[in-house]
């Protein structure tokens, strides 16, 4: 997508082949940093301390990180130090499947290969398959939702729809596109009027610093709003329907995304707003039925809650303490919302409920 009207993706390799690029999104909306990653630490840390997050661009991340493994792998026993990186890589953050699901998918291509050269070259392919696998199936997300927008748009006789969503599910979130926000973009080029209410998302402020800020390089209209608002906006008719994404979502159809998500799902169930998860095949986490059970969910640093960093009128980016210096804080990242209060998944495939059976005749391979 677009920043200051040049096309950007969220992680690319330059030039160079061994180096990996990415935006540092701590900076946004301020500043626009790309940073180099080189080693597996530096896409650890990346991962862990959030330079790059949101599920599919985790795995993406991870894909490229298992190529620069391979290439700092010593001829002899590449094969430990693969299996270090791969352990170092999946400890960074819990949730989003996309990460173990992209490591293994690397792993398994690598273990074919028998030379170490080999093994280079394949992991390099590998990670960019992942990376514009990525990027088609968010943009096919946006073609199957369309059809959602389109239809209440029509019910609506052309006012614009209003769109709900919390955090970021937009293409900073992935390589492109992204998946809430795939349907609002392809809806937008399709000359359809949209309007997009966004959660701001506490407490690392996705919402504000990052979903506002692409809908903003979109030209999509958009209206920033403190995350406990949505239900009274649906009380009052004003939102026609939500999407989310999700970081893990069962094969049953339960869905974890980011914390505060379960609250607009059983406000959209009391007004009878439509609720949808968009999420490419990468999401799903075939092993698991009770995703309040068995998803794991991350817990941050109280920090993050009781400090808040921006702009100040200097133009310098400042942080400031807001509570108490003593008193102690719960950061659960995520939270599960059960599928009975999900309308509908928008995947790759095309639109499912949020059912077993109907996920599993999208997705036959994994019966
Ligand atoms: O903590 P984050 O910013 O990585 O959490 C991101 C979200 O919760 C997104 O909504 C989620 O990844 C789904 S879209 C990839």
């Amino acid at each position: 997508m677009r920043v200051n009207g040049k096309p950007f993706r969220t992680i690319w390799l330059s030039p160079d082949p061994l180096i990996v690029q990415i935006i540092d999104q701590r900076h946004l909306p301020h500043e626009f940093i790309v940073e180099d990653l080189v080693t597996v630490d530096d896409f650890a840390r990346a991962i862990k301390e959030m330079h790059v997050r949101g599920a599919g661009l985790i795995g993406a991340t991870a894909g490229y990180a298992m190529y620069a493994a391979t290439l700092a792998a010593p001829e002899d026993g590449s094969q430990s130090y693969l299996d270090q990186a791969a352990k170092t890589l999946l400890a960074t953050r819990p949730t989003a499947k996309n990460l173990a699901w992209a490591i293994d998918r690397q792993q398994r291509a690598i273990a074919h290969e028998t030379s170490l050269a080999a093994k280079r070259a394949r992991a390099l392919a590998v990670a960019s398959e992942i990376a514009d696998e990525d990027a088609e199936f968010c943009r096919r997300i946006g073609e199957h939702g369309l059809s959602i927008i389109q239809q209440i748009s029509e019910a609506k006789g052309g006012r614009p729809v209003n769109v709900l969503t919390h955090c970021n599910a937009g293409w900073l979130a992935f390589v492109d596109y992204g998946s809430a926000t795939a349907p609002i973009y392809a809806a937008q080029r399709a000359g359809i009027p949209v309007h997009v209410w966004v959660d701001e998302t506490r407490p690392w402020l996705q919402g504000s610093r990052l979903t506002a800020w692409e809908l903003g390089q979109e030209g999509v209209p958009h209206t920033l709003i403190p995350d406990n608002t949505g239900g009274h906006l649906m009380q009052h008719g004003m939102v026609d329907l939500v999407i989310v994404g999700t970081d893990r979502t069962t094969r049953t159809g339960d869905v974890a995304n980011k914390i505060g998500t379960y609250l607009k799902a059983l406000a959209a169930h009391d007004n009878q707003v439509p609720f949808y998860v968009a999420l490419p095949s990468s999401t799903f986490d075939w092993q698991i039925r009770d995703g309040v059970r068995e998803i794991p969910i991350e817990e941050r640093s109280d920090t993050e809650i009781k400090f808040v960093s921006g702009q100040a009128k200097s133009g310098n980016i400042e942080t400031v303490l807001i509570a108490p210096e003593s008193t102690s804080g719960a950061n659960y990242g995520f939270d599960v919302t059960p599928a009975r209060l999900i309308t509908g998944l928008i995947t790759e495939r095309g639109i499912t409920p949020a059912h077993e059976a109907d996920i599993l005749a999208l997705y036959p391979e994994n019966r």
